[in-house]
C-alpha cells in the first residue's frame, strides 16, 4: 500500500511540474489540463533525480511446501497463505505487485508452478465464470459458453452451461452440431422429432443425459424447480448464438409461403414473434408426460435410438480413490462419437496420470477443487487449478491426471469423441512393460520395480 502511495505521489509530483511551468509546444484550451506531457519530462536531465524510493520490506510466510525441492511439486494452498508469493526452493522471488489476490488465491501452480512444468502448453482451462452472460427474456434464464473464441485450441468441442427457471422454454431449434447433456440440478422435459417422423418426449433429471443429433428438432421445458444444465457440441467453434429458431424460420420467411407451406390462410400468421424467444417463461408443463407424447402413425423414436439416457440411475464402480461412471454408445447408441466418464475422487486422491488415444478430452468440473498437469510432447507441461464451472480441455494423447486439491469430494465430467471410452494409463503400461526395460530406462529402484501395479487404477487414494 505505502509503495502504491509513494507511486502516486511522484506521478502528482510530475503533473504539478507541467502545472508550473508550461512547455511551449504544449496545446492547451484555456482552463484546461494539458492532454500531453511537456518536453521537460524527457529525459538524460542532469539535475534528474528519482524521488519515492520504497524502502518497504514485502513482508511474507511461505508455506511449508514451498521450501521443498521444486520438482515435489505439491499443491500449494495459498487461499491459506497471508501473501502468496511466486516462490518454490531456489526458484522464483516476490511479487510486489501490481498483481490481483484473487486470481493468484486460486491459481497456485500459475503463481508458483511445480519445477516439473515447463514452456508454453495450450491453454487448458476456461471459467465459465469468465464467459459473458446470454439473458433470457421475463427472468426465465440465462446461458454461458465455452468455444474456440476464448479456448483456441479446443477446436473438438463446445460447451454451453445454462439455466431455465420452472416452466421455462429453450425455444424449439436445432443446430449444424449434435448436442450432449448432463443435467446438472433439477429437472426438464425434453421432446424432438427425427426425420422419420418420429416423436419423442421424455423427462430427465439431474445426472441423466441426452442427445440430439444434428439437424434433429428439439425445445426443453423445465419442470418444477427449474434446470441446469451443460451442453457439449462436437463442434470446438459452436456458438450458442447460431442455432436455428423456431421463431426465426417462421419470421424469416415470406407469410404468403408459410400460408402455402401449412395451408393456412395468412392471418393464421398475423401475431407469430418477430424477434427471437430463445429462453423464455411458458406454460407450467402437464404433470402427467402422457398427455405430451404426441404419436402419429410414423410411431415413436425406438427406444434403441431413444434421446435420453437415464444415467443417474446407473450405479458407480467404486475404486480405492473414488468412482467412474462410463457412458458411451454401448449404452446409449444414439449418441455415436461421445463416450463420457463422471469421476469423483474423495479428498486427497487422484484421477491417475492417464491420456486418451483416440481423442481430445473437454471437461467440465462439477464439484470441488482440482489440479491437472498437462503435458504435451516433446517437453512442454504446465498445471492448471480447476474450480467448480470450469472448463478444461486436454488434446488427443496428451498426458494429464486430475487431483483433488480440496477437502471435499470433487466431481468431474470428462467427455470424448469417440465411441468407446478408452485410456491408456501410465502406471499399467510401466507395470506391464518387462522390468529389465524399465529399470534400464527410468532406473527405479528394485523394491519399486516390484510394487507396479498392472492393472488399470483409474483413480488412486492418497493422503490430505
Ligand atoms: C441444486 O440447486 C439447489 C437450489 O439452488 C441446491 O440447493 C442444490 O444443492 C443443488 N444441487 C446440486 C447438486 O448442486
Ligand atoms: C408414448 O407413447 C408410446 C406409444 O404408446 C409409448 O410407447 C411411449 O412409451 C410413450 N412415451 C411416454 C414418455 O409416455
Ligand atoms: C433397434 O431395435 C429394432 C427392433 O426392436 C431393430 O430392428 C433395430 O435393428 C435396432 N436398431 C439398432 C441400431 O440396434
Amino acid at each position: 500500500m505505502k509503495s502504491f502511495l509513494s507511486y502516486t505521489g511522484c506521478l502528482l509530483l510530475a503533473l504539478g511540474a507541467v502545472h508550473g511551468a508550461p512547455a511551449k509546444n504544449n496545446i492547451r484550451d484555456a482552463g484546461n489540463p494539458p492532454l500531453r506531457g511537456s518536453e521537460d519530462l524527457l529525459g538524460y536531465s542532469p539535475d534528474n533525480k528519482v524521488t519515492g524510493h520504497s524502502t518497504d520490506k514485502i513482508e511474507y510466510t511461505l508455506l511449508p511446501a514451498q521450501k521443498e525441492d521444486p520438482k515435489i511439486g505439491s499443491y500449494l494452498d495459498f487461499e491459506k497463505a497471508d501473501n502468496p508469493q511466486p516462490i518454490r526452493g531456489d526458484l522464483g522471488g516476490t511479487d510486489s505487485g501490481p498483481r490481483n489476490y484473487n486470481y493468484d488465491r486460486i491459481n497456485s501452480d500459475k503463481l508458483a508452478p511445480p519445477g516439473t512444468d515447463q514452456g508454453q502448453t495450450i491453454n487448458a482451462q476456461w471459467p465459465m465464470g469468465l464467459s459473458h452472460n446470454r439473458y433470457g427474456k421475463g427472468n426465465a434464464g440465462w446461458a454461458r459458453q465455452e468455444n474456440t473464441v476464448v479456448m483456441p485450441d479446443a477446436t473438438k468441442m463446445a460447451g454451453v452451461d445454462m439455466r431455465l427457471e420452472p416452466g421455462a422454454y429453450r425455444e424449439l431449434h436445432w443446430h449444424v452440431a449434435a448436442e450432449w447433456s448432463l443435467v446438472l440440478n433439477g429437472s426438464c422435459r425434453i421432446q424432438a422429432i427425427n426425420e422419420n417422423g418420429q416423436t419423442f418426449v421424455d423427462d430427465v433429471t439431474e445426472g441423466d443425459v441426452w442427445f440430439f443429433p444434428p439437424g434433429v428438432p428439439h425445445s426443453i421445458q423445465a419442470l418444477d424447480g427449474g434446470v441446469e444444465f451443460l451442453l457439449v457440441f462436437d463442434d470446438g467453434s459452436f456458438s450458442e448464438d447460431n442455432t436455428f429458431l423456431a421463431s426465426q424460420v417462421f419470421s424469416h420467411n415470406p407469410k404468403s409461403v408459410l400460408s402455402k407451406n401449412f395451408g393456412l390462410p395468412l392471418s393464421s400468421f398475423d401475431n407469430i414473434p418477430q424477434e427471437e424467444l430463445y429462453i423464455f417463461p411458458g406454460t407450467p408443463a402437464p404433470k402427467d408426460i402422457s398427455e405430451q407424447n404426441v404419436t402419429t402413425v410414423a410411431g415413436v423414436v425406438p427406444l434403441n435410438q431413444s434421446y435420453s439416457y437415464h444415467f443417474s440411475e446407473q450405479p458407480a464402480h467404486e475404486v480405492a480413490g473414488g468412482s467412474v461412471k462410463i457412458i458411451d454408445p454401448v449404452t446409449f447408441p444414439i449418441a455415436e462419437n461421445f463416450a463420457a466418464a463422471i469421476v469423483t475422487v474423495k479428498p486427497g486422491g487422484m484421477r491417475e496420470i492417464h491420456w486418451h488415444p483416440t481423442s481430445d478430452e473437454w471437461t467440465f468440473f462439477i464439484k470441488g477443487k482440482a489440479r491437472a498437469t498437462l503435458f504435451s510432447a516433446p517437453t512442454t507441461a504446465t498445471t492448471f487449478d480447476y474450480r467448480a464451472g470450469d472448463v478444461g480441455y486436454f488434446p488427443q494423447s496428451n498426458s494429464h491426471y486430475v487431483e483433488n486439491t480440496g477437502d471435499e469430494d470433487l466431481m468431474f465430467l470428462e467427455v470424448l469423441q469417440t465411441d468407446r471410452f478408452t485410456d491408456v494409463a501410465l502406471g499399467q503400461w510401466i507395470g506391464s512393460t518387462p522390468k529389465q526395460i524399465v529399470a534400464d530406462t527410468l532406473k527405479l529402484p528394485e523394491s519399486a520395480l516390484a510394487k507396479l501395479k498392472t492393472e488399470k487404477q483409474y483413480i488412486v487414494a492418497g493422503p490430505k
